[in-house]
């Protein structure tokens, strides 16, 4: 189980990715919890525990770094002026119009089935059903299912008894009138599903005492819309001028209804949401200036490799008003060898400010002060015009999941095999110190390299230390919280003034003047 003290780095023998191993660590190490635990559980609300909560803001801080504070890392955009955005904070809460005007209200729906014995309700489009492969018509009943739920293999069995070989088809293709064989997922009997009918996905609540229909409001199922109807707000209040960004970071409601693979699909989550304002006649540009950005910066936090893809929709996918749409994806263990969507970036059009100017009757459009024929004291008419919108919308938990997912490693050759490969940026432990035994003066040489990190680091992540047990299992306990390096004081340290500095992915260790751990550290973890 011991490491030895002076490891040479060697490369990982990495085994394949199983989600239940990576929820168990989870779990074990306080990345994510099952909300209301002691109580059950609640489906589709996860909470992260305290290594996890300060991963999540990691994350978030660093989307908002490279998105507000320092957008695009200082690059120029395609106008060839460097990017400028800000932030803003709007509430969950907005005025019930507002999701009349963006469409929510009428058109944010799924299409249901419910099975009448059991009570559950299934997305039509997630229940698949297992028929003859020979495609025969059978008075025998048909096994539906909802892949990748325990349904699947349990309708699989109990249809390769009824059919011999089996093939997969959508319960959509299957006639009406031939329902009443279909087995519904967790029923007993057959033709219990009901038709397909819509499911708006948006909570409701009602604001004030009263409660009746008056009263009714929603919890916001994405952050955008706030940022649309303070776009005048922003635009007089400030110095800002089109081209610019504003981005929204905070909680989405959606009331899922097969919320599932742990926090991919939840009911409650965070969105971080950057809504680009420019001319119409530059959208296009911007579209894939920011799609390209987009893309890198996921690797850039350590999402690199074939585990991440743009994908372009194809002009049928795409909404009326948009000229593109991609998604970057990750293959996320559950999803493999196929992806699923990590974050949207659409070209809206002059959509969503269009609406809300419709609705609120407040114009909305946007005076362009360096555009129009040059006037003869040397100035711009202007022009007048509503301003086209550029929309990277990333959700912040799913890009958590992604983050764990990458990061989680199984090496059967290691002392201890798990481990959590984060980007030194994103590491919720940025560093621990231990003396190799509690005595010698060790311990007191820890605590002051200790306090030295956590004045400088601790703002960062967290600091650790501890004297406890082997360093072998010191070491593996930081290599399955992720912490990147750990620097350990023993006997040579008092004599010399080293320290065994090891770093997490390759084992491997050198040594290191006490007095350049800082500047060590600040050089790996980019600070
Ligand atoms: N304003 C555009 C918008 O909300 P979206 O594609 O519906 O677009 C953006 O959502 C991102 O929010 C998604 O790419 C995904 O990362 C995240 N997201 C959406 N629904 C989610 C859910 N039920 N659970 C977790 N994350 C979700």
């Amino acid at each position: 189980m011991s490491e030895p003290h002076s490891a040479q780095p060697r490369p990982l023998a990495v085994t394949p990715k199983s989600m239940d191993e990576i929820m168990s660590l989870c779990k074990r190490r306080g990345f994510v919890y099952q909300a209301s635990e002691i109580y059950g559980g609640i489906n589709g609300f996860w909470d992260y525990g305290p290594l996890g909560a300060q991963l999540k803001k990691n994350l978030r801080e660093a989307w908002w770094q490279d998105m507000i504070m320092n957008p695009c890392w200082g690059r120029k955009g395609p106008n060839g002026d460097r990017v400028r955005c800000v932030p803003l904070e709007t509430r969950i809460i907005q005025h019930p119009k507002v999701w009349q005007a963006s469409g929510h209200v009428a058109g944010f729906n799924d299409p249901m089935v419910d099975c009448r014995e059991s009570k559950q309700r299934y997305r039509y489009d997630h229940v698949s059903v297992f028929v003859p492969a020979d495609g025969r018509e059978t008075d025998k009943p048909v096994f539906a299912f909802v892949s990748d739920t325990p349904s699947e293999a349990k309708q699989r069995k109990k249809a390769e008894k009824a059919h011999g070989q089996v093939a997969v088809v959508e319960l959509s293709s299957i006639p009406k009138e031939r329902w009443t064989r279909v087995l519904a997922p967790d029923a007993e009997t057959v033709g219990t599903l009901t038709d397909p009918k819509q499911f708006n996905l948006m909570f409701r609540t009602y604001i004030g005492a009263t409660a009746t229909e008056d009263d009714i409001a929603y919890l916001r199922p994405e952050t955008a819309q706030g940022v649309f109807v303070q776009f005048k707000n922003v635009v007089d209040t400030t110095r800002v001028k089109v081209p610019f960004g504003i981005g929204n970071v905070g909680t989405s409601f959606r009331n899922e209804v097969t919320p599932r693979n742990f926090t991919f699909r939840s009911r409650e989550f965070d969105q971080m949401e950057l809504e680009f304002f420019c001319h119409p006649d530059e959208s296009v540009e911007w579209y894939k200036f920011w799609r390209d950005y987009r893309m890198e910066w996921w690797k850039s936090i350590g999402l690199a490799g074939d585990n991440l893809i743009l994908r372009e929709h194809e002009k049928d996918e795409l909404s009326h008003y948009s000229s593109g749409t991609s998604d970057v994806e990750y293959r996320f263990p559950f999803t493999a060898p196929g992806f699923g969507e990590l974050e949207g970036i659409a070209h809206r059009g002059c959509y969503d400010l269009t609406q809300h100017q419709e609705h609120s009757k407040v114009k909305l459009d946007y005076f362009d002060t360096d555009r129009g024929e040059l006037l003869p004291n040397g100035a711009k008419k202007g022009e007048r015009y509503i301003p086209h919108c550029i929309e990277p919308a990333a959700g912040l938990d799913r890009g958590v999941l992604a983050v764990l997912c990458e990061a989680y490693t199984k090496d059967p050759s290691r002392p201890s095999p798990e481990l959590m490969r984060f980007h030194p940026r994103l590491a919720p432990i940025k560093a621990a110190v231990f003396p190799l035994v509690n005595k010698d003066g060790m311990p007191e040489t820890a605590e002051r390299l200790y306090d030295e990190l956590f004045a400088r680091f601790g703002k960062l992540g967290f600091i650790e230390t501890d004297a406890k047990q082997s360093i072998g299992k010191r070491y593996a306990r930081m290599d399955e919280a992720g912490c990147p390096y750990c620097f350990t004081i023993d006997g040579d340290t008092a004599t010399n003034q080293t320290v065994t500095a090891r770093d997490r992915d390759t084992g491997g260790q050198e040594r290191i003047a006490l007095d350049r751990v800082g500047a060590f550290l600040a050089e790996k973890l980019g600070a």
